[in-house]
C-alpha cells in the first residue's frame, strides 16, 4: 500500500489543500452572518479562542493519527485501539465520519452549484445574452440540478488524478488566487458609502454577548466546520504529509491561515452588506436582524452589484470566482475521504472509486434539490450541528485516552526531535485529555 498511496510534494502543497479543506462556503459566508447575528466582534472574539482552543488541539489529533497510520479513517483509528472494543469503535467513528462528509457534500454542493451560477450570470449579460443571465440567477430545480452536476463533475475530475496532481495542483493554483480575489475585492469595498458602517457592525464588540449560550454553540459549530473537523478530512490529508514535516508548525498555520481568512472576509461581507443598504438595498429581515442565509449570498450581494452598474458586473464576476474555488477546494477534501477509503480497503482504483462515489452523493443531492424545504435544513442540522462536534470528541478520545502517548510522541518526534522539551508537547496532551472533551459536550449541550 505504502507506494501506491499519495503524498503532499511540500510544504506549501500540503498547507494549500488543507487550508483550501478549511477556507469555504463556511468561512466566506457562514463566518460573517454568525458574526453579525451574534455581537459582532464578541462572536468574533469567542470564536478565536473555541478556534485555538477547542478546534486546533482537535485538528492535531486528525493530523497526527492520519499520519501515523498513513491509511483512511477506519483504517486508521482502528490501527490505534487497543482490544476488541475500541476496535469496534474505531469501525464506528470512521464509518460515521464517512457517511457524514458524503452528505455534508450532498448539501454542499447544491450552495457551490448557485455560485457557479451566479458566476456565468454575469458573464452571460457582459455577452448580451440576457434571458441566460436571468435563467442563471432565478432559482428553479433545472438549474440547481444541472449546476449540482457540473460541480460534482469538477470535484470528481480533480479527486480522479491523485492527490500531487490533482488535489494539490489545484489547491496551489486557486488558493492564492483567492486570497488575492479577497484583498481586491475587501480594498474596493472600503471605499465605497457605507462600508464604514459595516465595518463598525463587526468590529465594535456587544460584549453582553459573549456569555450567551447561543453564542458559543454557533462560535464552536462554526469553528469544527470552518477546520473540516471531525470527518476525518484532515485525517486523510495528515496521511499524506512527509515524515519530515513538524506537524505542530503546519497544523497551526493551517488554523490560522483559515481563522484570518474568516476574519478577512467579515471584512468583506458586512462592508457590502452596509453598502447594499446605502444603495437602498433591503438588509434586515422581518425579525430585525440582519439577513444572514441563503438570501444574504443569492440576493443581497447580487442586488448590490447591479446598483453598481458597469463595474458591478466585474465585482460580481470576482466575488463568485472567489465563492466557487472556495466550495471547489473544499469539496475535493470532501469526496477524498470516501474514496481514500474505497480504493484502501476494497482495492477500487482510484478514477473509478472517485466516479461510483461521487454519482452516489450526486443521487443524495439531486433528491434534495427535489424536496428542498423538508430535507436541505434537516441534512445541514443533522451533519454539522450534530454529526460533527459528536465526532470530533470521539476523535480526542482516540487519540488521548486510547491510543499510547509513546506512539503519539514518536509520530510527532518524526519531524520535530526536539517536541519533547516545547510548548506543543506540554500543552497538547492535557487539552486533547482533559479539556477538549468535557468542553466540546459542554458547549454541544448547551
Ligand atoms: N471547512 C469547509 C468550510 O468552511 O466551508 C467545510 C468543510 C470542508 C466541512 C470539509 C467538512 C469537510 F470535511
Amino acid at each position: 500500500m505504502g507506494a501506491a498511496r499519495g503524498e503532499f510534494s511540500s510544504r506549501f502543497g500540503f498547507l494549500m489543500a488543507a487550508t483550501g479543506s478549511a477556507v469555504g462556503l463556511g468561512n466566506i459566508w457562514g463566518f460573517p452572518t454568525n458574526a453579525a447575528s451574534n455581537g459582532g466582534a464578541a462572536f468574533l472574539f469567542t470564536y478565536l479562542v473555541l478556534a485555538f482552543v477547542l478546534a486546533y488541539p482537535a485538528l492535531m489529533a486528525e493530523l497526527i493519527i492520519g499520519r501515523h497510520a498513513r491509511a483512511n479513517a477506519v483504517t486508521a483509528l482502528r490501527s490505534i485501539s487497543r482490544g476488541e472494543k475500541s476496535r469496534l469503535a474505531a469501525l464506528l467513528v470512521g464509518f460515521a465520519g464517512i457517511v457524514t462528509v458524503s452528505f455534508i457534500l450532498s448539501f454542499y454542493t447544491i450552495v457551490s452549484g448557485w455560485m457557479i451560477a451566479h458566476f456565468f450570470a454575469p458573464i452571460a449579460r457582459l455577452l448580451g445574452m440576457q434571458g441566460l443571465a436571468a435563467w442563471l440567477v432565478e432559482d428553479s430545480i433545472v438549474r440547481n440540478g444541472a449546476f449540482v452536476l457540473l460541480f460534482m463533475i469538477l470535484t470528481i475530475t480533480i479527486i480522479s488524478a491523485g492527490v500531487k496532481d490533482g488535489i494539490e495542483k489545484w489547491a496551489t493554483r486557486l488558493m492564492p488566487s483567492l486570497i488575492l480575489i479577497l484583498l481586491l475585492l475587501i480594498g474596493y469595498v472600503l471605499t465605497l458609502p457605507g462600508a464604514m458602517d459595516g465595518l463598525r457592525a463587526y468590529l465594535v464588540p456587544d460584549f453582553s454577548r459573549v456569555t450567551d449560550p447561543a453564542l458559543l454553540v454557533d462560535a464552536m459549530g462554526q469553528a469544527f466546520f470552518s477546520l473540516s473537523l471531525g470527518v476525518g478530512t484532515m485525517l486523510i490529508y495528515g496521511s499524506y504529509i512527509s515524515s519530515d514535516e513538524n506537524l505542530p508548525t503546519v497544523g497551526s498555520l493551517v488554523a490560522l491561515l483559515d481563522v484570518g481568512i474568516a476574519v478577512m472576509a467579515g471584512m468583506l461581507i458586512l462592508p457590502a452588506m452596509y453598502v447594499a443598504l446605502a444603495n437602498g438595498v433591503p438588509i434586515y429581515d422581518e425579525a430585525g436582524g440582519l439577513i444572514a442565509g441563503p438570501g444574504l449570498i443569492v440576493s443581497v450581494l447580487p442586488a448590490l452589484f447591479s446598483t453598481m452598474g458597469f463595474v458591478g458586473l466585474f465585482v460580481a464576476i470576482a466575488f463568485f470566482a472567489l465563492m466557487t474555488i472556495a466550495s471547489l477546494t473544499s469539496s475535493i477534501s470532501m469526496l477524498e475521504v470516501p474514496v481514500a477509503y474505497g480504493v484502501e480497503h476494497h482495492g477500487v482504483e482510484r478514477r473509478k472509486a472517485a466516479i461510483i462515489i461521487g454519482l452516489l452523493i450526486t443521487v443524495i443531492s439531486l433528491l434534495i434539490v427535489l424536496n428542498f424545504d423538508p430535507l436541505f435544513d434537516m441534512v445541514v442540522t443533522l451533519t454539522t450541528e450534530v454529526s460533527q462536534p459528536l465526532l470530533g470528541f470521539a476523535f480526542c478520545i482516540f487519540v488521548a485516552w486510547i491510543w499510547h502517548r509513546n506512539g503519539i510522541l514518536e509520530e510527532i518526534q518524526k519531524g520535530s526531535p526536539e517536541v519533547e522539551s516545547g510548548w506543543f508537547w506540554k500543552i497538547w496532551p492535557v487539552y486533547v485529555k482533559y479539556i477538549c472533551p468535557p468542553a466540546i459536550l459542554l458547549v454541544y449541550f448547551q
